[in-house]
């Protein structure tokens, strides 16, 4: 079982000290959420599942923390200034505003004989069945449009004490990660001493002024990304980026993710980022409400092949036909010299991108089930794989009055710290402190009760099977240590 739709989970994750509204009090800040205790521990332990995945147990990867604001020329020769844009038009009769390319491939999916099953999207060009009245406003549901007109994602600011309008003080906030990875390539590549292949790995917030931003944590204009930008020979390329597809579907199984949740989508030539050469998303099942089962899927990563763009648009070496340097700002070239064949040239990269918040909405939606108990109430249980559970195990005590048991309790949550996330709890009885563990899925309960004062022994209760066993307080972390998933 899975979360039947995304609503089931707000409610779970604002109930449960996942995830809050941000700015509540004030009346809220429209699609920005805030992370609480137990949201806080499950982003980092997504976090801490791909860093450990991509850069401590592979050999040909380093880690990067790059700045969030970088020089606006990174973003000139990116070509994020100029191309970074989503196509806005605005109902006239009401006012609202949409993605003129969401409308018409919504549209598309709707009126494509069969459906359109991702890897048939027809092609529409732009604002062509807006124009010809053939979509209705979602608002309003009247045909009169604007023209469509590009909006630019990024996030404007200023640095120094400068007046608003100062254009050469102006900065964007990063839409993405992966430029600081660029910049840095030459950095990396002379302090690591590496050879191709080799990949770099960062983790860090990105800003995008979405249009449309919604769905909970799906679409958010702050949001997470976990990235790497894989360096290889040109002609590896594409051998490399299949690698890369099938490791990373294999790490969303890997925690926890159901494999009929999930699946690849080929993006149509006309979908490619300017830099792009292929690019396949893994996506998730993320509106299993929906009636129309095509419309059920939406990206939770994306994997590109870019080739040698960004590398060389970085450089200042790259010229025009007419001999001009393309980019007269750098001083730097981005190319490698392959002591194996003695050439010098741009590498291409595969980048594996994935969002944090997506990748914990996917978890939390997979983890969720319902059980019924013996008085036949209804029980939610979120199976999160043991590596990824905020907490690990919870240590509750029989008789919260009874100081032996409680101080008996406290002691073993503090021995079973220093190895994994333990929490004591004493605030109601027993039952409901089973609920609350499963409903945030703790996967051990611990319970001390009046015989653990004889026998120095706990019940360790599971959190999927409701199986209790019962275990001598000396062995309980070498127990638990066992019973925990590799990778936990
Ligand atoms: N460097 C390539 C890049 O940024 P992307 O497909 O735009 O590619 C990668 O972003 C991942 O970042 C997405 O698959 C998604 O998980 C996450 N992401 C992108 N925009 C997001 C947003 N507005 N809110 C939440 N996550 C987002």
């Amino acid at each position: 079982m899975s979360a039947p739709n995304i609503d089931t989970i707000v409610s779970l994750a604002k109930r449960r000290g996942f995830v809050y509204p941000s700015s509540e009090i004030y009346g809220g800040l429209g699609s920005a959420w805030d992370y609480g205790p137990l949201g806080a521990e499950l982003c980092g332990n997504v976090r801490a599942a791909w860093w450990r995945w991509m850069v401590h147990e592979r050999d040909d990867i380093e880690g990067l923390d790059s700045s969030i604001i970088l020089n606006r020329l990174v973003w000139k020769y990116s070509g994020h200034e100029e191309t970074f844009t989503d196509p806005l038009v605005d109902c006239r009769e009401c006012n609202s505003r949409f993605r003129a390319d969401k409308l018409e491939q919504e549209w598309a999916q709707r009126w494509t004989p069969g459906g359109a099953d991702g890897l048939q999207v027809i092609v529409i060009p732009a604002g062509s069945a807006l124009r010809g009245g053939k979509i209705k406003c979602p608002n309003c549901g009247k045909t009169n449009w604007t023209e469509p007109r590009d909006f630019n994602l990024m996030f404007r600011t200023h640095v120094g004490a400068t007046a608003e309008d100062d254009e050469d003080a102006l900065v964007y906030l990063r839409p993405e990660t992966a430029q600081g990875i660029f910049i840095n390539f030459l950095n990396i590549l002379n302090t690591s001493r590496r050879k191709l292949p080799f990949g770099v790995a960062q983790i860090g917030k990105s800003f995008r002024n979405e249009v449309t931003p919604g769905n909970f944590i799906f679409r958010t204009r702050e949001f997470e990304q976990m990235e790497m930008e894989y360096f290889v020979r040109p002609g590896e390329d594409e051998q490399a980026h299949q690698e890369w597809i099938d490791a990373c579907r294999q790490w969303f199984l890997d925690i926890g993710i159901s494999a009929g949740n999930l699946r690849l989508y080929e993006q149509p030539e006309e979908e490619l980022a300017h830099y792009a050469k292929r690019t396949v998303d893994i996506q998730y099942r993320f509106f299993p409400e929906r009636e129309d089962e095509e419309r059920h899927w939406d990206e939770l990563m994306g994997i590109a092949n870019r080739t040698d763009f960004d590398l060389k648009t970085h450089s200042k070496k790259p010229e025009d036909a007419e001999g001009k340097r393309l980019n007269p700002d750098s001083t730097e070239d981005l190319s490698y010299f392959d002591e194996q064949t003695k050439q010098r040239f741009y590498p291409y990269v595969i980048e594996p991108a994935a969002g944090v918040n997506r990748t914990v909405l996917a978890l939390l939606m997979d983890a969720y089930a319902e059980k019924t108990n013996d008085k036949g109430e209804t029980r939610v249980i979120l199976k999160l794989h043991h590596s990824i559970a905020p907490i690990k195990v919870a240590v509750l005590p029989l008789a919260k009055n009874k100081p032996e048991i409680v101080g008996m309790a406290k002691a073993i949550k503090r021995s079973l710290q220093p190895i994994m996330r333990a929490v004591y709890d004493d605030t109601g009885g027993i039952g409901k402190l089973y609920a609350r563990q499963d409903e945030v899925g703790t996967p051990f309960c611990v319970t001390v009760d009046h015989q653990s004062l004889e026998d120095e022994a706990v019940t360790v209760r599971d959190r999927d099977t409701w199986e209790q066993e019962r275990v001598k307080v000396s062995e309980l972390p070498t127990y638990l240590l066992q019973r925990f998933s590799p990778g936990s």
